[in-house]
């Protein structure tokens, strides 16, 4: 199914409701957001207006404002809406490309950490579908599965908005990678009973010091997988870096709708906490999967 997205109030929507999601392509989203914003606008501080609403639609996933911010800052001059439009086109069109290098590069570096016969746990969607490409965690697995390595996956479902059921199945389904799924709840169980050897997550936002947020349940599983003396790795684009924010503490966490985890709590939001994201300190992550290698904490 195609989404034809035309006005600023379409793409903030989109975002917000996950039809477009995961943090890479969440940073591409930022940029035709500017584009259609660009196209509705009549005047350029409706523009301006419209650009940050587009930036602020979802706030722990870095990629969106700081893309949203480059692109603004590079043409801070132009006020022409029909000469931005054209800009902001070929900006999209060009990051597009670049994003599916990068995926691509990150898939190539985290192959050479899977031997064959490893047993890799996932979790949300890191593939395609998040990032163009391969994927970040989800293209490591994809292209050691692609150079041969006789390899098992484990992917959990993601509560509450099954990305994992959905989105994880279907990618893994269309190249023909046996896969088994879990409920969150049971890694514990996979890792206790030797099932997975190894975890590669993506990443929304990863701090100065390297702590990480991540889809709600990857501090569970990081701290499973360090008390089970399993390795843990983030896969993430340096676009997902943010220099800013110097540790964790300081990184703004999604809450959702307690809607989305039950509508038969619709009566009754105030008794339910639905955070999308949590944080992951440096201590359990193993290392870094980027475009540019593989990186430990020092090097960050
Ligand atoms: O709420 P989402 O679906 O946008 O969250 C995405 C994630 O958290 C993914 O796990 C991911 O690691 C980042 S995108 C490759």
């Amino acid at each position: 199914m195609w989404l034809s997205i035309e006005t600023p109030e379409h793409m903030i929507d989109a975002i917000q409701n996950l039809s477009i999601r995961g943090a890479p392509l969440l940073g591409l989203a930022g940029i035709y957001g500017l584009y259609v914003s660009a196209k509705c606008s009549t005047t350029f501080s409706q523009f301006l207006v419209y650009s940050q609403k587009i930036r602020n639609a979802r706030p722990t996933a870095v990629n969106l404002s700081k893309m949203v911010d480059r692109i603004l800052e590079r043409y801070t001059s132009i006020t022409d809406l029909g000469i931005l439009q054209d800009l902001l086109l070929r900006e999209a069109f060009h990051y597009e490309k670049e994003l599916e290098e990068e995926s691509n590069l990150i898939s190539t570096f985290g192959a050479t950490l899977i031997e064959t016969n490893d047993s890799i746990l996932t979790h949300c969607n890191t593939g395609s579908l998040a990032t163009l490409g391969l994927g970040t965690a989800l293209g490591v697995i994809k292209q050691s599965y692609f150079q041969g390595k006789n390899i098992s996956v484990f992917f959990t479902e993601t509560r509450p908005l099954l990305q994992g059921a959905r989105l994880t199945s279907y990618e893994l389904w269309k190249s023909e990678i046996p896969a088994t799924m879990i409920i969150e709840s049971s890694v514990g169980f996979v890792m206790q009973n030797k099932l997975v050897n190894k975890v590669i997550v993506g990443a929304d936002r990863i701090a100065v010091n390297g702590d990480t947020a991540n889809k709600i349940g990857t501090y569970m599983i990081a701290v499973l997988a360090k008390e089970n003396k399993i390795p843990f790795y983030i896969a993430a684009p340096c676009s997902t870096f943010d220099k800013k924010i110097q540790s964790g503490k300081d990184i703004m966490i999604e809450y959702r709708s307690g809607n989305e985890l039950s509508p038969m709590f619709e009566e009754n939001q105030q008794n339910i906490i639905n955070p999308a994201f949590d944080i992951t300190p440096i201590e359990f992550i193993s290392g870094f999967i980027t475009e540019k290698g593989i990186l430990k904490q020092p090097d960050l």
